[in-house]
């Protein structure tokens, strides 16, 4: 029933649609407790983590599903993007749908109520994950360098399991992505952060630049995150542009990852985008992939993504066995 009311919400405009389903979540009213009893424990840097599927950046923005989100039966969570400073993001519209192709647009613009706010919540939301087994990352976005050191200085003191470097937003206007020698220094300087970073790396760049930040990453021993949105027009958004996120950017990411792995990647790597089915978990793990996480899959039916992921994979692993 739940899940069904859930489906025709995404009828509804898509704003109404996601700051409906916030509340309700946030409420409780709709979380799905099931885990399927699923056993397939990754490990990432000697940390086990309970199962590879988990939520991606961007629906959990400031922390506040975090308590629902940890027992949907997900093995990691990432929390945000946030930002320094307090943001409202882009006029709306900001979403764009597209249900026929499991696919969306958003130019949500990073809206955060701030770092500072963040934290003070953060000590709460972390124990709740860990009395879960869930893996914690905390995903920063920053405007510059000062930004990033400043966030990650403060964030060394919470016991988060990772955190997200996100340079790969389309709110930048690519100013990280064009910039190479000034992304260059930032991920120079951010190395003497004690706990696993992942850089989330954007679509639609050049081989030349993938090939450049995968070796920057493998050498330091960060994470990478395949990957942001693909930067898009859409005239019915606000500000004209997004990023196209589900299911047409699935190939894309698997490519990616492959090419990643290619290259002699080591590192641990979270495969986002466009997964939708239980087999695709298993296709980007296969792929090279050590986790997977879910995005737009989540704003189409809820919680019950996790639940419906799960199961179809626990069923996809013990039909190949
Ligand atoms: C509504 C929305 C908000 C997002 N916000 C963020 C964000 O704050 N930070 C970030 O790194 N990625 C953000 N993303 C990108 C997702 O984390 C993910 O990389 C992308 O949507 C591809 O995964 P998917 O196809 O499962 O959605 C957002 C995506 C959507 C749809």
């Amino acid at each position: 029933m739940v899940p069904r009311l859930l489906k025709l919400l995404n009828y509804l405009p898509p704003e109404f649609t996601y700051e409906a389903s916030h509340i309700l979540i946030e409420s409780g009213v709709v979380v799905n407790y099931h885990s399927y009893g699923i056993k397939m424990p990754i490990e990432i840097n000697g940390r086990l983590i309970k199962n590879p599927i988990g939520l991606g950046a961007g629906i959990d923005k400031d922390g506040f599903l975090t308590p629902q989100m940890v027992r949907t039966g997900i093995g990691f969570i990432t929390i945000g993007s946030v930002t320094l400073k307090p943001r409202p993001g882009n006029p709306k519209p900001r979403i764009v749908k597209y249900p026929g192709l499991r696919a969306m647009v958003n130019a949500m613009g990073l809206p955060s109520r701030g770092f500072l706010d963040f934290l003070d919540r953060l000590p709460g939301l972390v124990r709740m994950a860990r009395r879960l087994g869930v893996y914690a990352i905390v995903s920063l976005a920053g405007f510059s360098i000062g930004e990033f050191l400043y966030m990650l200085d403060r964030i060394r003191a919470y016991d988060i399991d990772a955190v997200e470097i996100n340079i790969s937003s389309p709110t930048y206007h690519g100013s990280w992505l064009t910039n190479s020698n000034y992304l260059g220094d930032l991920l120079r300087l951010i190395d003497s952060f004690p706990k696993l970073l992942f850089v989330k790396l954007p679509l639609g760049a050049d081989m030349g630049f993938y090939r450049w930040i995968v070796g920057i990453a493998n050498e330091r021993g960060y994470g990478l995150t395949i990957a942001n949105t693909l930067p898009i027009r859409e005239s019915r958004i606000s500000v004209g542009y997004g990023g196209l996120s589900g299911y047409p950017i699935y190939p894309l990411v698997k490519a990616l990852i492959i090419k990643a792995r290619k290259w002699g990647f080591i590192n641990p790597i979270i495969g986002l985008g466009g997964v939708m089915h239980g087999w695709q978990v298993l296709d980007l793990m296969r792929s090279g992939a050590n986790l997977v996480g879910v995005v737009t899959a989540f704003s189409y039916e809820g919680p019950f993504a996790f639940s419906r992921l799960l199961r179809e994979l626990s069923m996809e692993v013990s039909e190949r066995h």
